[in-house]
């Protein structure tokens, strides 16, 4: 398909309206630079991404096309061919927890015992809660935690108290909300304990906030038993070494923060999350995991904190991000978290087969050939061919692609 007819598609399928499509037709028509003026500080222009949709996907027994923005090329084609695997065993089964995000408060120079501090926190927690909860119309304050930590680093400091809000943040991201309820209760925290309060801040570590996805991958569809069992092997490598560990999780976030991006998220915080998450019981590891069931298929799994919003922040403003969004035809923060884990699952299920069997260059070099031969100078049709060319004598580099257009452009 070329564009109009993807625009089509899109339109029947999503019920995009024909605003929505002259938006992607032209984004500057609806997010220009006043838009970026007002989001940044010296601001001097709009960063353009490539934004694609990643087909087949089945989460749930639903049917979902993933729009991504991202510059790498291979990324939309192997999510795409993931799902699709993965769709002929049921596709992915997702599960997300409420948006239960953690707000800091950290307080030192406690003139009294760490005990007493807790117990002068803890017998005012309801008054503490109200506070807190009346700052929001629509986040939920569900509990507090007191916590002892101590300083390990070279400033031996000594011990430190949290106090940990735990705040429902329903369909938002929650950052904002959660910073202000912090610093709406610290002047009380500090009047309790006769401490001195100095962080109040939300964690980007929401580890209530878990999304779990897993999927099966036919055998025979990925390439026969013998690359099961070399996938298996590459998921040891990623379990058991860190060098390995880390870029396996890339290709987990290639997935996940295409996504996150195209439908407005801080993929920062995302990131942050997931590789604390990678390292949990004190070692950084694969954040998937890889099986073999009964019948000899692959079996996958991933489980990460999943901080994002549908309403308030980027999302909610920026035309793009509330395009992919109704592309997406999510209802709820949850609905986009299950989304973004089977992103992740499938990305990485599609960069372990390619490097367990063909490796990956072959694929990306095709594709990366396009990039080439564009640069090359090669425009319209002339960008397939000349791509083609120099992918198959392998000679992916623009002063080829040069010389066939030459030679091309000879012929006309
Ligand atoms: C490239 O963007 C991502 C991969 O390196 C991931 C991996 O090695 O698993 C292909």
């Amino acid at each position: 398909m070329n564009q109009s007819e993807r625009l089509r598609y899109l339109k029947k399928i999503t019920g995009l309206s024909a605003q929505d499509i002259a938006i992607l037709q032209d984004p500057s028509s609806a997010f220009r630079f006043d838009n970026a003026n007002t989001m940044i500080e010296n601001a001097i222009g709009i960063f353009a991404l490539p934004l694609g949709i990643a087909t087949n996907f089945v989460i749930n027994g639903k049917e979902y096309l993933l729009p991504m923005a991202i510059e790498e090329p291979s990324i939309i084609a192997a999510a795409s061919k993931a799902a699709k695997i993965a769709k002929s065993k049921g596709g992915f089964i997702a599960e997300a927890d409420e948006s239960i995000m953690i707000g800091q408060i950290q307080i030192v120079s406690l003139p009294i015992s760490e005990e007493s501090a807790k117990i002068n926190i803890l017998s005012s927690k309801k008054e503490i809660l109200e506070l807190a909860s009346s700052k929001s119309r629509f986040a939920v304050v569900k509990d507090l935690q007191v916590r002892q930590v101590q300083d390990k680093s070279q400033h031996n400091k000594g011990v430190m108290l949290l106090v940990e809000l735990l705040v429902d943040a329903k369909d938002a991201m929650g950052a904002n909300i959660v910073n202000t309820m912090c610093e709406s209760i610290a002047p009380v925290v500090e009047q309790l304990t006769g401490g001195e309060v100095i962080l109040k801040i939300i964690s980007n570590y929401a580890t209530k906030r878990l999304v779990k996805c897993k999927a099966i991958f036919d055998k025979d569809e990925l390439g026969g038993q013998d690359v099961v069992e070399r996938i298996l092997y590459a998921y040891a490598f990623a379990y058991s070494d860190v060098y390995r560990a880390v870029t396996h999780n890339k290709g987990v976030m290639n997935g996940i923060d295409a996504v996150a991006l195209a439908t407005g998220q801080d993929f920062r915080a995302i990131e942050a999350g997931a590789h604390a998450y990678a390292a949990r019981d004190g070692t950084y590891r694969s954040i998937t995991n890889w099986n073999k069931t009964e019948d000899g298929d692959l079996a996958g799994e991933i489980e990460l904190p999943m901080a994002i919003g549908i309403v308030g922040g980027v999302a909610s403003v920026h035309p793009m991000a509330k395009l992919a969004l109704k592309i997406l035809g999510v209802k709820t923060a949850k609905d986009l978290a299950i989304i973004l884990a089977a992103a992740g699952l499938a990305q990485n299920f599609a960069a372990i087969r390619a490097l367990a069997s063909e490796g990956i260059q072959k694929g990306h070099m095709r594709l990366h050939a396009r990039n080439i031969a564009a640069a090359a100078g090669a425009t319209g049709n002339q960008i397939e061919i000349v791509a083609n060319k120099i992918a198959e004598e392998r000679t992916v580099n623009v002063d080829r692609a040069k010389e066939i257009l030459a030679l091309i452009n000879k012929d006309n």
